[in-house]
């Protein structure tokens, strides 16, 4: 007789993003008149750059004769995208990885789901909160993550690493109890980290960083850093990747995304960082688990996209969508400025295209989304979608054209 995975039927609601999406929709349908401006799920909305589209045009015309067709990718990825990723990535940052230990995927999104099946069902898993809600819900499913308390929003299993304007939105190490590292049930042995941070903008230093480094070292955990937003990184001291850190290759996995680098949030690609270093307290290396995972379930990401992956770290791809972050981040300064200037409290939009703001008169982040849907008719995210620290908050992308961007400010301010 079928079952279902009784994992799932913990969730509550459905993703963050569809909800948000089934609400607007609804709003749209009543109100046909309005002019919506989405400023809510963070994707992109200027088109891929012109030395992506060329590498593109050329890859399908390779696709439409014999002697150039490719078929099914390497598992792993081709090694034109896995040679340019760790000369152009990660040799300027001084960090010491081999193409092989990098996959090439169909996106950030992916990956930083399904990297939880490699672990024990039993592995204490530790999140920010707010977080990427990617992350717990994954866990969920996999049965990690104990009971659910609807008052609370908080899952029993799950330790919460609450970032709040008190801690600049950093989190703070497991601390108390025995050594030092908090009671013995509090150990995380995965940590999730994503920095600069979705949904807050926050960042975290490279010595705050090196103390993760240190501490996941220490207590024998592996930290999963989502690097997804790391082009945004205007300021020095921030680090573009945890392999800048000493001792990183024997505890995190990085992953990162070409969507908001390069603008592929429709055309899928990302890749995930594992090196051979990291082990677990058997002594298995979970490189191999996840090259056996990625051969089992994955067939590649297309050839053309790799192509066009690869176009991004050309001068001219390189040049082009510096440009393009440069057009999100004058987006983001007008949301962080003009918010000020009409008495919010906001943080982020300096080293990553999201701003945080706190709901004004203490408005619940989902009473603010209804208020702002209705009365400016702007979409953002409640920020208690992210988590019980979220409530009272609220995000808004810098992703959408700088006339929306303009527009949506300025119905906010005249509210
Ligand atoms: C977000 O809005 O948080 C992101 O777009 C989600 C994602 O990248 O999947």
């Amino acid at each position: 007789m079928i079952k279902v995975n009784k994992d799932y039927l913990k969730l509550p609601g459905s993703y963050l993003f569809s909800d948000i999406a089934k609400k607007v929709s609804s709003f749209a349908e009543a109100n046909p008149d309005k002019k919506i401006i989405r400023l809510g799920i963070g994707d992109v909305t200027q088109p891929l750059c012109p030395a992506v589209i060329e590498a593109m045009h050329k890859a399908v015309d390779e696709m439409a004769s014999a002697d150039t067709f490719k078929g099914y990718a390497p598992d792993l990825g081709y090694s034109f995208l896995r040679d340019t990723i760790v000369e152009k990535v990660y040799k300027k940052l001084g960090a010491d990885i081999k193409a092989d230990e990098i996959f090439i995927s169909d996106g950030a999104k992916s990956d930083s789901g399904n990297i939880q099946e490699i672990f024990d069902r039993d592995v204490k898993v530790a999140v920010c909160d707010p977080v990427y809600p990617v992350y717990v819900d994954t866990n969920v499913m996999a049965g990690r993550t104990g009971s659910y308390d609807a008052a609370t929003g908080l899952w029993s299993d799950v330790i919460y690493m609450p970032c709040t304007a008190d801690n600049g939105y950093s989190p703070e190490l497991p601390s108390g109890g025995k050594d030092g590292f908090g009671p013995d049930n509090k150990v995380p042995d995965l940590i999730y980290l994503c920095f600069p941070n979705n949904p807050t903008g926050a960042t975290i230093t490279k010595s705050q960083l090196q103390q993760w480094v240190d501490y996941a070292n220490r207590v024998n955990a592996v930290i999963i850093y989502d690097a997804a937003y790391e082009a945004y990184i205007s300021e020095a001291d921030v680090p573009h990747s945890i392999y800048e850190c000493e001792g990183a290759r024997e505890c995190a996995i990085e992953i990162r995304s070409f969507s908001k680098n390069a603008g592929f949030t429709g055309t899928r690609l990302g890749f995930t960082v594992i090196p051979k270093d990291i082990k677990d307290v058997d002594g298995n290396m979970l490189h191999s688990l996840w090259a056996r995972r990625h051969g089992t379930k994955f067939n590649g990401a297309p050839y053309i996209i790799q192509k066009a992956g690869e176009a991004v770290y050309s001068d001219e791809g390189q040049k082009q969508t510096g440009e393009q972050i440069a057009y999100y981040m004058k987006n983001a300064r007008y949301i962080l400025e003009g918010l000020k200037s009409a008495g919010y409290t906001v943080s982020g939009g300096v080293n990553a295209p999201y701003i945080w703001l706190k709901t004004p008169d203490n408005m619940s982040s989902w009473d603010f989304f209804d208020f702002l849907l209705k009365e400016a008719n702007v979409v953002g995210t409640p920020g208690s979608g992210f988590g019980p620290s979220g409530e009272g908050h609220f995000r808004l992308t810098a992703f959408g054209s700088y006339e929306n961007t303009v527009e949506a400010i300025d119905r906010i301010k005249k509210l």
